[in-house]
């Protein structure tokens, strides 16, 4: 299925890899639906890897672990859906799983057919144990049709970390969005890496959202076996990090404990006019601006979106507070007769007209967002 803006969601692996079951889905779906997340966009209650028994049963089809899910996954789906959510399940495009439990390869039609009976609305679809016969497109591409025949409406996830050049084929598969990076970990350097790694390779692929992992706000170096939650970021990081998924247009999939948000992070993660940003209609890719006065380690994202007004993030990664500024003429504004209306979308305050620049002076690892409407004089 086509989702028509980034998917938003809850996802299990950050914070909980191989210690899911039955109630934690229910308490989730639960908290989503209580705390103001569910409002807020997150819809999709996603179960990550480590949910099945280690092997296929005797009619070769996957089959729930018997301890941590009793009612089987139907049960677990129903559920999720009478809190007015939508289900997500994973599965692996090899042998196995990445965790070492049965993966689709070989088996796609009939595990297509089984996420359908039940219930399940998004399958995220990782990358390992990869048979050396099948190339990459073929093995997401298998999938694609597999669940485009399968009687339900499944958002494809491909999970391919952006290898093999998965922009370039990605949208022949039906995925929704395909993740473009590694594993994210709770800790700046890592948000830092992610961000880096796709600020110059920004791409609007059609169809298909760029997916740069979950989020880790409000992780606060908690779960995650240890090496996920590594050590964990300062408020203002996690502002910065979600302030960057939502200009680059990333799904926003928590990978937080919502069952025990602290308020800051539940603030920034129900931010409903950063979030308008991510979520908008237009897809336009975003492009990222270093002005020559601008210190190093700083930049603006900018992102045109659908009533014409433009987004700007702006994003000091140094140690050190920074001045940033951007010249309107470089975002495209006549230098005669026209300013530039300006709202900041992180703290919902309207700035007053502004003449060719504006320029904010942003904290260690913080972040600015605005948007900004054309005017005339
Ligand atoms: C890969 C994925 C992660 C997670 C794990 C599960 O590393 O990239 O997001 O799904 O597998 O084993």
């Amino acid at each position: 299925m086509k989702e028509i803006t980034p998917p938003m969601g809850w996802n299990s692996w950050n914070t909980f890899t191989d210690k899911i079951d039955e109630k934690l889905v229910i308490e989730t779906a639960d908290a989503l639906s209580h705390n103001g997340l569910a409002e807020a966009g997150y819809k999709y209650v996603i179960i990550d890897d480590c949910w099945a028994e280690k092997e296929r049963d005797k009619n070769g089809m996957l089959a729930a672990d018997k301890q941590k899910f009793p009612h089987g996954m139907k049960y677990v789906a129903d559920y999720v859906h009478s809190k007015g959510l939508k289900f997500g399940m994973y599965s692996c495009c090899g042998t196995r799983t990445c965790a070492n439990y049965p993966g689709s390869f070989g088996h796609e039609w009939e595990d297509a057919k089984q996420f359908a009976s039940w219930g399940v609305d998004y399958l995220k679809y990782d990358n390992c144990f990869k048979p050396n016969c099948a190339d990459d497109p073929l093995l997401y591409r298998r999938m694609g049709l597999a669940l485009a025949n399968c009687g339900r409406d499944i958002v494809f996830a491909a999970c391919q970390w952006g290898t093999e050049n998965v922009s370039d084929w990605i949208s022949t598969t039906g995925a929704a969005t395909y993740r473009s990076t590694g594993d994210i970990k709770d800790c700046w350097s890592s948000v830092l890496g992610i961000a880096n790694s796709q600020i110059e390779a920004l791409s609007a692929t059609p169809n298909c959202f760029n997916d740069m992992d979950m989020l880790v706000v409000g992780m606060h170096g908690n779960g995650g076996n240890g090496y996920i939650a590594a050590g964990g970021s300062t408020d203002t990081e996690y502002e910065t990090h979600f302030a960057l998924w939502a200009m680059m247009a990333s799904p926003l999939i928590i990978g937080a404990d919502v069952r025990h948000l602290d308020e800051v992070s539940r603030c920034i993660l129900t931010n409903s006019e950063v979030i308008a940003i991510d979520q908008d209609e237009g897809r336009y890719a975003p492009y990222v601006l270093r002005c020559a006065s601008n210190l190093h380690n700083t930049f603006t994202l900018v992102r045109l979106l659908s009533d014409g007004s433009a987004a700007l993030g702006m994003f000091n990664f140094n140690d050190t507070a920074a001045l940033v500024s951007v010249n309107f003429f470089d975002v495209g504004l006549s230098v005669r007769g026209m300013s530039m209306r300006v709202r900041d979308a992180l703290h919902h305050e309207d700035l007053g007209v502004r003449r060719e620049l504006l320029s904010a002076t942003i904290e260690p690892h913080g972040s600015a967002v605005y948007r900004c409407t054309a005017v005339n004089d």
